[in-house]
């Protein structure tokens, strides 16, 4: 998988002077069946997260509150994502290596994920993994 394949997806935002609304459904603002959200908070100034790749995971990353950057790497080419809008997602292919951090004081950075959480599906080591994208 290409990082050209990594975009940002615009969600729907329901302006509203009580407040704003933003709403993601599977299948429709993103191309999967949404299984399992998890969210990262009280990131410590400096903590970088991350440093793995998926075998078969896609996932959109949202920044709820605050700021953070995503670094992808497809083991050719790098692309870095600012995230500081609730309203934009990072949708992240399969076989992507991903490094987070710049996270700003109160950042919430929110994944919708489109499978269980299975270890199995990870790649923790940089070197294997580039092993394994340049092979295929
Ligand atoms: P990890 O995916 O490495 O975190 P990040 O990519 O956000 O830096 O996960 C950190 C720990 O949390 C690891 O021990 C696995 C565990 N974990 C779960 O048990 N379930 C989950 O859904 C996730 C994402 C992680």
């Amino acid at each position: 998988m290409s990082v050209e394949r990594c975009k940002i997806v615009d969600l729907p935002k329901i302006s509203d002077p009580r407040g704003n609304l933003t709403f993601i459904e599977s299948n429709r603002h993103v191309p999967f069946d949404i299984k399992r959200v998890y969210y990262l908070y009280d990131v410590p100034g400096g903590s970088e997260r991350g440093g793995h790749a998926h075998k078969a995971l896609t996932q959109l990353i949202v920044a709820m509150a605050g700021s953070f950057d995503v670094r992808i790497d497809d083991g050719h080419q790098k692309r870095v994502f600012h995230l500081n809008r609730s309203y934009y997602g990072l949708l992240i292919t399969p076989m992507i290596w991903r490094e987070l951090d710049n996270f700003s004081s109160g950042s919430v950075c929110m994944v919708l994920a489109s499978n269980l959480y299975d270890e199995d599906d990870y790649y923790r080591d940089y070197n294997t993994y580039l092993a394994q994208v340049r092979r295929s």
